[in-house]
């Protein structure tokens, strides 16, 4: 039983996340998709309606027989881990750019807890260039983030803008 926990903001999840779940799925028999309850940055969704959303797309990609949950955690990413019992961290490398902050925090996390591997995992070259940031960037600015999320959270997004 390999059990994977998929952390990050997901602050809105992308097609490139959705990318890398399904890849994850090939490798893994669980993949617990772990939203970080960061009390110190302001959001554009909430950790609720990023879960509910999350829930929503995961349903929509293909998974084969891997199990696909979605879950939030605060504190120390190795600790929930061991917690639930997941011997892997899957990050996404999109470019380069993202290597050296990837780098350290997987170093920094071998150190706490020597038990856990992080697996670092390319999404498809059509979303390497796609990150929750710029998406919201581009929306508020008025761009069309078509084909870079998909449609659910596309629509959630112009919901979100137009409540104020
Ligand atoms: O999607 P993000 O914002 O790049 O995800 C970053 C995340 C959630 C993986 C990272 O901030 C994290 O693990 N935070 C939990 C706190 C922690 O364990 N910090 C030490 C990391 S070495």
């Amino acid at each position: 039983m390999r059990r994977a926990i998929y952390p990050g903001s997901f602050d809105p999840v992308t097609n490139g996340h959705l990318d890398i779940i399904e890849r994850g799925c090939k490798l893994f028999d669980e993949i617990i998709i772990s939203i970080l309850i960061n009390p110190e940055k302001q959001p554009f969704f909430t950790v609720e309606e990023r879960r509910e959303m999350l829930d929503e797309v995961v349903k929509t990609i293909s998974k084969g027989r891997c199990a696909v949950r979605v879950d939030s955690f605060t504190g120390l990413l190795v600790k929930y881990a061991v917690a639930q019992q997941a011997e892997v961290i899957v990050r996404g490398i999109r470019a380069i750019s993202d290597y050296e902050y990837e780098f350290q925090m997987a170093l920094m996390n071998r150190r706490l807890e020597p038990g856990i591997e992080t697996v670092f995992m390319m999404p498809a070259e059509t979303y390497s260039y796609v990150s929750s940031r710029l998406v919201k960037e581009v929306f508020q600015l008025g761009g069309t983030v078509s084909g870079l999320v998909p449609p659910l959270i596309e629509k959630r997004m112009k919901e979100k803008l137009n409540q104020g």
